[in-house]
């Protein structure tokens, strides 16, 4: 539209909206001119029309009555106008997303530079925008102003409240509310987004800055799917408001080079429209809150950011062989991790999962033999059932499935896709490379052994692509469910007993790239496990879970397994003596793992494991098992002394 055609729009648009103003300017002029036409004013009648001529005589007030009502009508009129000019002024239009950009960090100025330092205590900024800092793809400069912002208000207690795209998907990060903005963003701001995992990156790294070890819940953080609409609302101490509307989502982020949808406002009704359509939103999802995270929790996500990253885009296989699960004739299992699945190699409790597999399941193997396990229904167990929950690359149901003579079979679960098509492609690689778990792991040894591209979902992908992968993976027999926890999972007969691994997620984080199933982690997720599977278990059924416990100066972190089990109706059973984890990078933190078997109470029986049917044997066994103390033999690291 040109600028002429433009304006005249704009004019159009006000006579449409103000009618009255077009009947009132032709009677001004009318009257002027039957003014002009009486003799008193003027000679020449002629320049009137002829129908107009004595309107007005023999009543000589009249017409200046009449002008003066007209004039203050007018004069009115042009009071209105000013306002709608203010009202206007009010709904100031945005044009650019630099615009908007620039509006937002003004607003966080106005509310926490501006005002005196003991007012911005009495402030609210709320803003709903892809990350904590607006604009994925703003300068550092920039970014760098919106967090020392942020910080001060902070420091200030003032009420601050930011609505995020979430980035949890089960299908894979990309998937995610930030992921498929990011995506977006990435194809129409090349130059501004490089890539949009690397953006996805730079969020987390916000969520670290923002929400350290000690966070009080200022900025208030929720993750959200992507609103139809984003909004910025600030309030000083006094009570003046101020807010932005925009249009900026990734339906939309394509169409940014005809520019903007958005305005700032002061109207009251727009303002109230701002805080009711935030506060809906806040209600709906909980906020992010990481009350007992340290410093060496940030330093281990830091450690997987760097594994997500360098990771790329395609499996790398896992290259330390003693991370390996191993076959009874010593050979390792070799495994592919799959970009954005829990890798193997940066994790201690993987391995020492992995050793109390390799402990347990022999024994276990013996008394199954020795028919000294009862199904507690009269007869003897005849089998094992492995399952390992939340099995990432599969590894824990591969360090099963490697024990072939005492597991009868092999069930993992993940609630996250791509691990689901990970752990598959491992099964059967193992099943083509090492007929022997094929028995245990329920799958034909096919011949060649499969390319990883069958199981591969890139994120690049289009649906048709995927959805041929999705057919590939499901056709078959599966011994992967993607499924939450263990939900999916069900015993074949009677004469099986059940070995459930689940190295859980062990901490709630924001920036825990691996943990895309939810964020629940650590206790809850334990909780809840012990309550879903307490009606499902039988007695002779057997839980391996880890105790991961991150110590830092006073505080640690952890979750208490024992205290967990008794409140569910468990006993437990210490499986080793407890492992190290490595101290961090500064030396300041550390951390230690030991496993737990744990069995479903006798109804009326005692918690201690003695007291149990099937722990009290294993207790036994474990104490006469001596072979097994020398840890660096099987190739696992040195065990250390148990914690004092
Ligand atoms: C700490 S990783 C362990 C992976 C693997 N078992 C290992 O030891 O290397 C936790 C795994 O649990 C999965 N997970 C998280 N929450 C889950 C849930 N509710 N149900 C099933 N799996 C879940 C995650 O996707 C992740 O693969």
């Amino acid at each position: 539209m040109t600028p002429i055609q433009e304006s005249a729009s704009r004019l159009a648009i006000k006579m449409r909206r103000s009618p009255y103003r077009i009947v009132l300017l032709s009677t001004v002029v009318l009257v002027m001119l039957a003014v002009l036409s009486t003799h008193e004013v003027v000679d020449h009648p002629a320049t009137a029309p002829k129908y107009l001529e004595g309107l007005f005589e023999g009543w000589p007030g009249g017409a200046l009555s009449i002008s003066i009502a007209l004039l203050t009508l007018l004069f009115v009129d042009s009071v209105r106008s000013q306002a709608e000019k203010i009202e206007e002024a009010l709904q100031h239009r945005l044009r650019s997303f630099e615009e908007i950009h620039m509006e937002a960090l003004a607003l966080l100025e106005w509310v926490t530079d501006e005002p005196p330092s003991e007012e911005v205590g009495k402030t609210a900024f709320y803003m709903t925008s892809a990350t904590p800092v607006f604009g994925l793809e703003a300068k550092s400069t920039v970014k760098a102003r919106w967090k020392e912002l942020l910080e001060k208000r902070r420091a200030a207690n003032a009420d601050t409240k930011l609505l995020c795209y979430n980035w949890h998907a089960l299908d894979g990060i990309g998937d995610s509310p930030l992921g498929r903005f990011a995506k977006k963003l990435a194809e129409a701001e090349p130059d501004a987004v490089k890539s949009w995992s690397e953006a996805c990156v730079n969020a987390w790294n916000q969520y670290e800055e923002l929400l350290p070890y000690g966070h009080k819940g200022i900025p208030e953080i929720y993750l959200i799917d992507e609103p139809n609409f984003g909004i910025v609302y600030a309030r000083r101490s006094a009570g003046r408001e101020r807010g932005i509307i925009y249009i900026s989502n990734s339906a939309s982020v394509g169409k940014r080079d005809k520019g903007a949808i958005a305005f700032t406002t002061e109207d009251r009704n727009w303002l109230m429209l701002i805080k009711e359509t935030f506060q809906a939103q806040a209600t709906d999802n909980a906020a992010l809150h990481f009350p007992r995270r340290t410093e060496a929790l940030i330093e281990r996500d830091k450690k997987l950011y760097q594994a997500f990253q360098e990771q790329g885009n395609v499996p790398q296989p896992v290259k330390s062989q003693s991370c390996l699960p191993r076959l009874p004739n010593g050979e390792r299992i070799q495994i592919q991790v799959f970009p954005g699945v829990f890798p193997v190699e940066d994790s201690w409790d993987t391995r020492y999962m992995m050793q109390a597999i390799d402990r347990v399941v022999p024994l276990l193997g013996e008394l199954v033999r020795a028919g000294q396990i009862s199904n507690g229904k009269g007869h003897p167990v005849a089998e094992i059932a492995g399952v390992d929950v939340g099995t990432g690359t599969g590894i824990l149901a591969l360090a099963m499935a490697s024990h072939y003579e005492d597991i009868g079979s092999v069930v993992a679960t993940d609630n996250y896709k791509p691990a689901v098509r990970n752990a598959l492609f491992n099964f059967r690689m193992a099943a083509a490379n090492y007929p022997s778990l094929c028995r245990p792991l329920g799958l034909q040894a096919c011949t060649p052994a499969p390319t990883w591209t069958d199981y591969y979902v890139d994120d690049s992908m289009d649906r048709a692509a995927k959805m041929r992968v999705f057919d590939s993976v499901m056709k078959g027999q599966c011994c992967v469910v993607n499924c939450d926890l263990a939900e999916r999972v069900y015993r074949h007969n009677d004469s099986e007993m059940m070995l459930i691994a689940f190295n859980y997620p062990a901490y709630q984080s924001p920036s825990n790239v691996f943990n895309t199933g939810g964020q629940q982690a650590g206790e809850p997720i334990v909780a809840k496990f012990l309550t879903d599977m307490k009606d499902r278990l039988r007695f002779s059924d057997v839980l391996l879970l880890p105790e991961i416990t991150i110590r830092e100066g006073g505080s640690f972190i952890g979750v208490g397994i024992e205290n967990l089990a008794r409140e569910h109706g468990y006993c437990t059973l210490q499986i080793d003596a407890g492992s190290p984890l490595p101290a961090s990078d500064n030396g300041r933190a550390g951390g230690f793992v030991r496993v737990f078997a744990l069995a479903r109470l006798m109804d009326g029986g005692k918690p201690q494991a003695q007291h149990h049917p099937v722990l009290s044997k294993l207790s036994e066994k474990l104490s006469a098992d001596h072979d097994h103390e020398i840890q660096g033999a099987a190739g696992y690291p040195e065990r250390a002394p148990p914690a004092a």
